[in-house]
């Protein structure tokens, strides 16, 4: 796995709330960890999500590991976040040249959305030799559908994922070609996406779910009925589903007419 440095340094996913979604693997790789190093926002103060998810499965007693946690400022100013990305790169690389064994926490699945990927750039250009273990956790896309009870998709269907504070402007094109948009980050943009909705008449389509997995979850089926206010973790579904049930034997939704699709 590590073959030209001392130590050995691992992503692990934790999953997207409820502690009892972080894998076996996850758990036994917090136990062994010499380090475990975690993302925060807020400087100063310890208040990561992914350790709340951590220690919920693993009491922070049981833990030996020494804590590290890395400084990432909400932002997205990269005159801010590149710097901040390097330093965590580079204490994650100290240790790892001291001959530790670290587990790098990260909400989710490392390969979604997460710093993880800055991170990991930054490293190879610290430690070209180092090869991480990436250990997969479940994601918000899959975590979303498990609440809605709505498959993803099925059979024929196509699915996509897009960040909703980027992707709008693409949403025409996209209901016309994908089954199910994801769209993930979607918090602060709802009033948008339910004007927008609404004129391509697919309102109806769409779910939105806070915090998932977690005690404090919310559902909404109608956009309108979302509360004012920025839920980070908050993600909308967007079911079309206009390929449903082909492997049934069964027509297209779009072709039985039940879903009309149209860019505006
Ligand atoms: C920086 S991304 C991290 C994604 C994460 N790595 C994953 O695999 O799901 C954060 C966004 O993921 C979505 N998200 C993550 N966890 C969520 C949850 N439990 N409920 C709803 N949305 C969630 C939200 O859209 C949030 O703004």
């Amino acid at each position: 796995m590590n073959n030209n440095s001392a130590g050995e340094l691992f992503a692990v996913g934790v999953g997207t709330g409820d502690s009892e979604l972080l894998t076996l693997k996850a758990v036994r790789l917090l136990q062994q960890a010499d380090v475990i190093a975690i993302p925060e926002k807020t400087l100063g103060k310890a208040d990561s999500f992914a350790w709340q998810i951590v220690t919920g499965a693993v009491p922070e007693k049981d833990l030996t590991a020494e804590c590290c946690f890395l400084h990432f400022p909400m932002t997205r100013d990269a005159s801010v976040n590149v710097p901040a990305w390097r330093r965590a790169a580079q204490k994650i690389a100290n240790f790892v040249a001291a001959g530790k064994r670290v587990v790098f926490v990260t909400e989710g699945d490392p390969s979604v959305f997460s710093t993880w990927a800055y991170i990991q750039e930054e490293l190879s250009d610290i430690m070209p030799h180092l090869e991480p273990e990436i250990v997969p956790g479940i994601t918000s896309i899959t975590a979303i559908p498990s609440q809605t009870k709505i498959p993803l998709a099925d059979g024929q269907e196509r699915f996509c994922v897009v960040p909703a504070t980027y992707g709008m402007e693409c949403l025409t094109r996209l209901v016309v070609e994908f089954d199910t948009i994801m769209l993930i980050k979607a918090g602060r943009v709802i009033p948008e996406l339910t004007a927008m909705l609404e004129d391509m008449g697919l309102l109806e389509c769409a779910t939105y779910v806070s915090h998932a997995t977690m005690d404090k979850q919310e559902i909404y089926h109608d956009l309108r009925d979302v509360p004012a206010g920025h839920r980070y973790f908050s993600m909308v579904q967007l079911s079309i589903r206009s390929r449903r049930g082909i492997l049934r034997g069964s027509l297209p939704n779009r072709e039985r007419g039940l879903v009309k699709v149209s860019a505006v």
